[in-house]
């Protein structure tokens, strides 16, 4: 079977508001750049026989652009973000009504509720790695597993840098996975250590170029440019790395991984190799 990724065009994204510290709206993006990179990381995946539907942008929304974000897709459920801040919080409806017209049993979480979709929440085999305290809660983390039947491994986020757990944590294959230590308070980083055998610690000035917020489509890792450590370390374990520009996203705290969503599930990324 085909991959499948959701994508959302960049035809409205722009740092409009300060969510989180690498936002400045001082610093605009350079829309026809952002389009561009955009473009590429788009015809890369369709290169590695992803399939990329879209959805549709909104003007008034400029962080739709990071589908990552709009749900949990497991299986045949999606469990739709509610957002931390305001800002983000129209996004919800729309990557609903996305998911349910796409045919997946869509769950809707108590308003009451933060949870920041596969931005938080990585599947490492069964076991849900679940990012919370900068954005998603951890009891919603729970309940969720307790939803869909997997062990949740709670992972606090300390950095305010690394606000989601996709910014600096990747599973890559079973027992293989990148991470960037200092994100993580002792326990989490222990209990990444424990679970996973080939831990790859990624350097801080990588982390910066968000190199854990990679897309895994098989053996092919797909992340910013400024990663050659890390690059270097996935050729070591028989993976191809490749690089694309994504400057303009960088600006809004976002990277390859934040641009996307799996959509045949985040444990198909990751834990299952396409020939
Ligand atoms: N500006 C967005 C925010 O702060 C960036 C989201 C990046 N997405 C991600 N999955 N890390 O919410």
């Amino acid at each position: 079977m085909r991959p499948r990724i959701l994508m959302c065009p960049p035809d409205f994204f722009g740092i409009e508001y300060e969510i989180n510290p690498w936002m400045n709206r001082a610093r605009q993006v350079d829309h026809e750049q952002a389009k561009q990179q955009w473009r590429d990381l788009n015809q890369l995946l369709t290169s590695l026989g992803v399939e990329t539907p879209l959805l549709s942008p909104v003007a008034g929304l400029p962080d739709l652009v990071f589908t990552a974000n709009a749900a949990m897709i497991y299986r045949q459920q999606a469990i739709v973000s509610r957002f931390r801040h305001p800002q983000r919080q129209g996004e919800e409806a729309l990557d609903a009504a996305w998911l349910l017209e796409d045919g997946f049993a869509v769950t809707q979480l108590p308003k009451t509720s933060y949870f920041e979709g596969a931005g938080d929440a990585l599947f490492c085999g069964e076991t849900l790695l679940a990012g919370y305290h900068l954005r998603s809660d951890a009891p919603t983390q729970q309940w969720i597993g307790e939803l869909v039947g997997c062990r949740v491994i709670p992972l606090e986020l300390v950095d305010p840098y690394y606000y989601h757990l996709d910014t600096c944590f990747c599973p890559l294959a079973p027992g293989v996975a990148a991470y960037f230590p200092p994100a993580f308070d002792e326990y989490g980083q222990r209990a990444l250590r424990e679970l996973i055998a080939d831990l790859i610690p990624v350097a801080a000035e990588e982390a910066q170029s968000f190199a854990c917020n990679a897309v895994v489509v098989g053996k092919h890792v797909v992340t910013n440019t400024g990663c050659p450590g890390l690059h270097a370390a996935l050729r070591q374990r028989g993976f191809s790395p490749v690089d694309t520009p994504l400057s303009e996203f960088v600006k809004a705290g976002g990277s390859a991984k934040c641009l996307t969503l799996r959509l045949d599930g985040e444990e198909a990324a990751a834990w299952k190799y396409y020939p």
